[in-house]
């Protein structure tokens, strides 16, 4: 089992620069200071929430599903990684963004939040639509399943065959036959992002895809085996035999050579855009 997060980080910043890139161009003004979460002043009565505007609750609909919902689920009920949001005090207390965006914009990256740039009306678009959720489930007591499917199947095929390079080493009739019956949307999605099962150095299971590691001596022995960890001064693997092997390095002395089978991934990562995600997973959810 890997256990480093180092290997993970730089696939986090990409994803998470990812992210941001999908929303806005201007860079944010930085919020500084960690925000505190006061007592919520509104009870759960119904009865004293405003009408919210139903484009702006659309608006932040789309945006959250695509920006927030890997982490915090796609209908803000909690996720893999991130809180519920609408049981969140801090949610609560918020007022058209000015608790939210404060984490947003900030993050909370050793807990695995990172910071977004998005404008202020994407925060406040996102903050409406997380109110009115509240809203409707004090009310109605019931929370409404968000549709992540917003892209174009074909689009999706398209590109899986060819610009993405997917189709290189998937087959839609071999590992990812029923994909869409394996994961739900989100969890497709989520797994064409980021398809390592340790996520953020947090781990959860075994890893299927572990990263590899070839160590070379300058005399010309090598060793073989699971990244286990790597910092500019060693390196450790375990073995086929499931020996721990640390070897100190200096520079190039011995030569490491790392294998990351999801590099394919990564390497993606920087070229999705959006809707390409969106059309990735619209068609491969059809895959049941
Ligand atoms: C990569 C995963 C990830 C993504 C993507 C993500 N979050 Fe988070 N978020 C977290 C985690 C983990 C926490 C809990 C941090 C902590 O424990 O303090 C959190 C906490 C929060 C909180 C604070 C909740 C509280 O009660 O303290 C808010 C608000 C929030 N996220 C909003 C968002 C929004 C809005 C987006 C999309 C723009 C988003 N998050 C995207 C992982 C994520
Ligand atoms: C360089 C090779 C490579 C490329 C290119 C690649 N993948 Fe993967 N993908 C992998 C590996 C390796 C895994 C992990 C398989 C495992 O865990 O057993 C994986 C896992 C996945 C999973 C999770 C499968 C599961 O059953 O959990 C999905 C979904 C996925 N890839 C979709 C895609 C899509 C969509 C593309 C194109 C945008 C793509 N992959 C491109 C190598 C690649």
């Amino acid at each position: 089992m890997l256990s480093s997060s180092k290997t993970i980080r730089p696939a986090l910043a990409v994803f998470a620069g990812l992210l941001a890139h999908a929303g806005a161009q201007t860079p944010a003004t930085p919020v500084k200071g960690t925000p505190q979460a006061p007592a919520p002043k509104r009870s759960l009565g119904g009865g004293e929430y405003p009408d919210y505007d139903p484009a702006a609750v659309e608006r932040g609909h789309k945006l959250f599903v695509t920006t927030c919902a890997f982490c915090h689920g796609a209908n803000a009920k909690g996720g893999e990684t991130g809180p519920d949001l609408l049981r969140s005090v801090l949610v609560l207390d918020d007022e058209n963004g000015n608790k939210i965006g404060q984490v947003v914009l900030n993050g909370r990256p050793d807990k695995g939040m990172p910071k977004f740039s998005l404008t202020p009306e994407q925060i406040s678009d996102i903050a409406t639509f997380l109110h009115d959720r509240i809203k409707a489930a004090a009310l109605r007591g019931t929370y409404q399943i968000l549709n992540i499917v917003v892209g174009d199947p074909k689009a999706g095929e398209a590109y899986f065959n060819g610009a993405a390079g997917c189709s290189g080493c998937h087959s839609v009739t071999g590992d990812l036959a029923h994909i869409g019956s394996k994961y739900d949307a989100v969890g497709v999605q989520q797994h064409i992002v980021m398809p390592r099962e340790e996520r953020y150095g947090r781990s959860r299971g075994p890893v299927t895809a572990p990263i590899t590691v070839t160590v070379t001596m300058p005399q010309g022995e090598s060793f073989n085996g699971t990244l286990v960890r790597i910092d500019d001064f060693t390196v450790s693997l375990v073995d086929s035999n499931g020996d721990l092997r640390t070897f100190t390095r200096n520079g190039d002395n011995p030569k490491v050579e790392i294998h990351d089978p999801l590099k394919g991934h990564i390497d993606l990562l920087a070229k999705y855009t959006d809707s390409d995600i969106h059309n990735l997973t619209a068609y491969l959810v059809t895959l049941k």
